[in-house]
This record gives C-alpha cells, sequence and structure tokens, in this order.
C-alpha cells in the first residue's frame, strides 16, 4: 500500500473513493460541506432522508455524485463532534477502512487528519489511520494452500487536508507510521506461524535476514555450547528435554553515536511451550505457539526502527527454545544456577519464561545498557488481572513506568503500571535454593516480575508482561503485533528527547 498526504479540496480530485465525515445529527464536516455546495445538496438532502444519522463508526457509500470528479465517496458517521476521542476515533477509522475495502477504489482520498480529536493533531490522526488501514487488511494464508480470493484493490491513500499545510513534519510522520505498521505486520506474521515451523532457528534466521537487509543492524547467534561457556545454567535448564536447539539472538542496531549507551530490548522467544514435565492441560494448548510474542515484538520494533533510520542505539536480545517434556527434560525439584550465580530451585517446569529470560537479562548488562525492557508473554495470572485490554507494566524506576505508560497512551497500545515492592519477594524464598521459581497462585504476574526483579538490579528496567495482549483467541485467533506500537513509539519519543 503506498501512502501520501496531500493539501487540496475534494470536488475537483479524481479518486476511487473520496471519504468524508458526518458528525451526530447529520452536521457535515468541512470537507463534506464543500462536496455538498458543489453537487447542490446531494449530501444534506440525503441526510435529511435519514439514511446517514452521524452515529458513531456508521458508513454510507454514495456514487456518481452531480458535479463532483470523485467515483465515489464515502460517509463517514462520527458521533458527537465535541466527544471525539482517541477510541472513537479508531473505531471510526477502522469501520471507514472496512467499508473501503468492500468497494472496487483502486485509491481513496481520506479527510482523517483534521478530524477534532480530543488532545491529539493530525500527527496522531495519521499514525492511527496508517495502522489501522494496515490491521484490516492483513490476512495471514501463506498456509492454505489456495490464498485468499478477495484480495481488496484499494493500493493508493491519500490523506486530506484543508486548512494544514503537508510540512515535512507529518510527512515524516507517515514515514514512522508505514515503519510500525510493517513492524506490527511482522510480529503477527511470526506469532500467527506454528512451532513446526517458527523455531528457534527460523527466529534467528529471520534476525540475520534483517541484518543483511538493514547495514545498521547487526545479528549475532549463540548456540547451546556458547551458552553453556557462559554459564547459562537457568536458560539451558528449559531446553534440555526438547529435540530443537536453543538460540540466543541478538540484533545491535547502530542509528547513534556508537558512545551512547543502548536501551536493550528483551524478547521472550518460547516457541512452544507445553509446560514440560508440569505439562499444560490439553485445552487450547496449541495457542502455545503464540509464546515467542515477545521475541517476535522485539523483531518487528528492530525492523521499524531501522526502516525508520532513528537516532538511537537499541539492541534487541532473544532467548529462544522449546518447552517440551522428556526424559531428559528438567524434573520440579531440580536445582539449577543462573549466569549471575543465584540458584533456582525448578518447582514448576510451566514456569520457564522467567528462567530463559533470568540468563538474558544477566546477559544485556555486558552492552552498559541506558535501560533494559524486557518483553514476555509471563503469566496467564496477567491475564486474570488486566484482561486483554492492557499488558502488565512493572519497573524498578517510576520515571521509566511513565515514559512506557505514555508511549501506551499515544499508540492506543496501552499498558497498566503494576507493583513491584519488596512484600512480595519473600514468596520466592526456598529451603533449598537462593530462590524458587514460583510464588503461588496469588499475585502470580507481579512475583513473576519480582523474579525478574533479582537479575535486574544493576541497571534500569522495565517488565512488560503481554500474555492477555499478544494474541485474540476464539473466532478471531490470531497474533495482535502488541507492543511494536508501543515500543516503537517509546523508542521515538526517546530519538526526539536526546537531540
Ligand atoms: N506462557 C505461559 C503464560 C501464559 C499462560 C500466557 C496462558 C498466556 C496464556 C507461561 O510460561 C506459564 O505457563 N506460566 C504459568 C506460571 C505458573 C506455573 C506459575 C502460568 O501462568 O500458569
Ligand atoms: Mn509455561
Ligand atoms: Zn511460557
Amino acid at each position: 500500500m503506498e501512502f501520501s498526504i496531500k493539501q487540496c479540496s475534494p470536488e475537483n480530485m479524481r479518486s476511487g473513493c473520496i471519504l468524508v465525515g458526518i458528525f451526530d445529527g447529520g452536521k457535515l464536516s468541512d470537507p463534506a460541506q464543500l462536496l455538498n455546495k458543489a453537487s447542490k445538496h446531494y449530501i444534506s438532502e440525503i441526510i435529511k432522508r435519514g439514511d446517514m444519522k452521524g452515529k458513531a463508526a456508521s458508513t454510507l457509500l454514495l456514487h456518481n455524485i452531480p458535479n463532483v470528479s470523485c467515483e465515489r465517496v464515502l460517509l463517514l458517521g462520527l458521533g458527537k463532534k465535541e466527544e471525539l476521542d482517541a477510541r472513537q476515533y479508531r473505531d471510526c477509522v477502522r469501520a471507514a477502512m472496512r467499508a473501503l475495502h468492500g468497494t472496487g477504489a483502486k485509491d481513496a482520498l481520506l479527510y482523517l487528519p483534521e478530524l477534532p480529536v480530543k488532545g491529539r493533531n493530525s500527527a496522531w490522526c495519521i499514525n492511527q489511520a496508517v495502522l489501522a488501514a494496515y490491521e484490516t487488511t492483513y490476512r495471514f494464508d501463506r498456509l492454505k494452500s489456495k490464498a485468499d480470493k478477495d484480495k481488496n484493490a484499494l493500493g493508493k491513500i491519500q490523506f486530506g487536508l484543508l486548512n494544514t499545510k503537508a510540512d515535512a513534519a507529518l510527512n515524516s510522520t507517515l514515514k514512522q507510521a508505514i515503519a510500525t505498521a510493517q513492524g506490527v505486520a511482522l510480529a503477527k506474521d511470526l506469532g500467527n506461524l506454528p512451532g513446526n515451523i517458527c523455531t528457534p532457528a527460523y527466529l534467528a534466521q529471520q534476525a540475520i535476514a534483517l541484518g543483511k537487509k538493514h547495514r545498521s543492524v547487526k545479528t549475532t547467534v549463540l548456540e547451546e555450547k556458547d551458552m553453556k561457556k557462559l554459564g547459562m545454567g537457568s536458560l539451558l535448564s528449559v531446553t534440555q528435554g526438547s529435540a530443537e536447539p536453543a538460540k540466543l539472538i541478538t540484533m545491535e542496531y547502530h542509528g547513534a553515536d556508537k558512545k551512547q549507551k543502548p536501551i536493550v530490548l528483551v524478547g521472550k522467544g518460547i516457541t512452544f511451550d507445553s509446560g514440560g514435565i508440569s505439562l499444560k492441560p490439553g485445552a487450547e494448548m496449541d495457542e502455545m505457539k503464540y509464546d515467542m510474542c515477545g521475541a517476535a515484538s522485539v523483531l518487528g520494533t528492530v525492523q521499524a526502527i531501522a526502516e525508520m533510520g532513528l537516532k538511537l542505539n537499541v539492541v534487541g536480545i532473544i532467548p529462544s527454545c522449546d518447552n517440551m517434556p522428556s526424559g531428559t527434560a528438567t524434573k520440579p525439584g531440580d536445582i539449577v544456577t543462573s549466569m549471575s550465580g543465584q540458584t533456582i530451585e525448578i518447582l514448576n517446569t510451566d514456569a520457564e519464561g522467567r528462567l530463559i529470560l533470568c540468563d538474558a537479562l544477566t546477559y544485556a548488562a555486558k552492552f552498559s545498557p541506558d535501560t533494559v525492557i524486557d518483553i514476555a508473554t509471563l503469566t496467564g495470572a496477567c491475564v486474570i488481572a488486566l484482561g486483554h485490554v492492557a499488558s502488565g507494566l512493572f519497573s524498578n524506576q517510576d520515571k521509566l513506568a511513565e515514559e512506557l505508560l505514555a508511549a501506551g497512551e499515544q499508540t492506543q497500545d496501552r499498558a497498566w503500571h503494576m507493583p513491584l515492592w519488596e512484600d512480595y519477594q519473600s514468596l520466592l524464598d526456598s529451603n533449598f535454593a537462593d530462590m524458587q521459581n514460583i510464588g503461588g497462585r496469588a499475585g502470580g504476574s507481579i512475583t513473576a516480575a519480582c523474579f525478574l526483579a533479582r537479575y535486574t538490579k544493576n541497571y534500569r528496567w522495565a517488565h512488560l508482561d503481554i500474555a492477555g495482549t499478544a494474541w485474540k483467541s476464539g473466532k478471531e485467533k490470531g497474533a495482535t503485533g502488541r507492543p511494536v506500537p508501543l515500543l516503537t513509539q517509546y523508542l521515538i519519543n526517546r530519538a526526539a528527547a536526546a537531540k
């Protein structure tokens, strides 16, 4: 899909479809008014007849409007002008994109950027519209023997402005939005691929391919023997029941001065989580192919910022393996030594995410990071706490938490700040080792974060538990690409602050 921004009046534009907004009660937006005037009240007549009331996210497609050059006009209901907030705008834009894709239009001119969304500007409106355009056209059909037939015709989208210039700042926002949307699509693809295709080796290949495509990205892959040398006994204990070799993938993105400390992203890359000897129940176990969505979000984010050429240094680290039961698998009660030297009593082999992350987080210190953020489908408890709306956010620094919350708010890829108090730490006490790998049912997402906190004392760190937000179940089953928008926006904000 191609995108551009143009300052133009709608009535003389040759376009497959022009989209204009109608507010609650049939009030016309400015571009709708111009079309109405040129067509001698064609639009207001239709509204008078009651076919478009301006209800939020409703649409009405019109053809051959007199004295107007485009083939179609799509009226988009926006609800009350005074009340249009971020969520309503997003619902409206999604509805509009779906309606557009249902037409035969090959190109479209969308008067979306200047809509009055509370507290947001044109740049924001464009960003959200690009993400919605990609989201509504996303298909994962590469593993069907026949690809989806109803490929949509829409290849070009223009964003129309009446009162503002299509300046360099808006165009750079557009470029960043496209890169973010493509990063989201990459994360979705990787998430949706099944465990027999998307193995640790496959993720490593993807990272290597990213390094080949972008000179700014350098990828290295460590094998199990390398991890053994580094003393990663915790990570290796998770993979030891699996026939699939584990990988530790590192992508170094250089966009700024070599001396600038990097922001390190660490993504959980369990390509299938059976639970190991503490085997999961059978129902919906297939969804544990998504247990590498943290890793996928790191790949998506690194691709996005490389595409943007963001002036920042970022390192992506992906510890990746399967969690399988077998004669060689770790047993409940086993005690292992992590790279940090701390020993862990493994009481439940299904609490494996923290076991691979703790060694990756210790390894992250090698890059003398400015900040470390890990992203993981870590706990079912986080889904119980926050549902499928917000990712769980934990941090050892409140300022970092606030910055991440703000990036989530900005992109509507939201997170919620959870406590990481010392009070919870004693739940991890073990009689036999420095700690045990589970803290009981109560506060499960918090004790998981507390476990990670024991490995991140020497730098500024945040943890995103994306167990509830990384994929959807049921009829709409599929990866969401979250939290690529949040992470990418955070990095954009950091690059802007560094200027
Ligand atoms: N990958 C799962 C977490 C998960 C569960 C994500 C369900 C999404 C939906 C993780 O490895 C896991 O199994 N966690 C256990 C931890 C428990 C044994 C302390 C869980 O949440 O049940
Ligand atoms: Mn598990
Ligand atoms: Zn898991």
